[in-house]
């Protein structure tokens, strides 16, 4: 059987997982937090792509996968043609769903609510020149988003909706905004918060399709069996029992082993 190793510096990959594993149920699965680095859109480049590289290589060398997702767009914007150049599986990187948003978009004005890392990115820059050079682009680059989304999935008693709605106050006034991409995997666990501050009147686009369509490309002779197949979790820090309890079960991971 073909497996595959998610990798995110928290629970955002869990949200790239689910529609991957809805797409290819035959696959196995591991999936792995770095949460001992967490938040990673709050750290310098140079130090992002050492960590991504040197963990990647020895998560591969000692879960054996056939391909790697890395399930963050503040560290696939950054580190995959190192990690790539590294590693002789194949790497699927999640960046920023601006080639869709900008086919969604009627009236030409995308928000792109990612970290602060991903927001300043030269490849965020590129994806925008090449894919949506004609429309008018607000950045909004917040931690604060990416806490908030690991609260809520650990199920912290919070008024997560007025949360979310202080955080993108600047947006509450554009009203042709009509598009906000989600560029931080993260963030689709507060799609509903997202869409109800902004009173409905956006999509909201994610990578989350696309990258299923680009792991069943690739592993297309996948065979199906006949019992459920494996689906382990790591992490390079304890992680909090709450957390584990109310939220990742709820994606089938029930143990997390170290990873260190
Ligand atoms: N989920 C990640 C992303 O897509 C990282 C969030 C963080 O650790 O700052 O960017």
């Amino acid at each position: 059987m073909k497996h595959v190793l998610f990798f995110d510096s928290g629970v955002g990959g869990l949200s790239v997982l689910a529609q991957v594993r809805q797409r290819c149920p035959q696959l196995s699965y591991s999936y792995l937090f770095d949460n001992r680095f967490f938040p990673y859109g709050e750290l310098a480049e140079a130090q992002l792509i050492s960590r991504v590289e040197q963990l990647l290589s020895r998560a591969v060398e000692a879960l054996r996968p056939d391909l790697v997702v890395i399930a963050c767009n503040s560290a696939s914007t950054l580190a995959l043609p190192a990690v790539r150049a590294k590693l002789s599986i194949p790497v699927v990187g999640v960046v920023p769903a601006i080639k869709p948003a900008a086919k969604l978009s009627a009236n030409r004005h995308i928000g792109l609510l990612a970290t602060p890392g991903t927001v300043k990115r030269t490849y965020t820059e590129a994806l925008i020149s090449e894919f949506a050079a004609d429309c008018q682009i607000e950045f909004l680059g917040s931690t604060r988003l990416v806490e908030l989304a690991e609260m809520k999935l650990a199920g912290e008693p919070l008024d997560y909706c007025r949360e979310v709605t202080e955080i993108l106050e600047p947006w509450a006034t554009l009203p042709t905004l009509d598009c906000v991409v989600l560029g931080c995997t993260h963030f689709p666990l507060l799609k509903e918060e997202v869409t109800q501050a902004l009173e409905g009147r956006v999509s909201c686009v994610d990578s989350g399709e696309a990258i299923a369509r680009r792991v069943a490309s690739l592993l297309p002779d996948a065979v199906s069996c006949a019992t459920s197949p494996a689906l382990h979790a790591y992490a390079t820090k304890a992680v909090d029992q709450r957390l584990v309890e109310r939220g990742l079960a709820k994606y089938g991971l029930n143990h997390i082993q170290l990873f260190n």
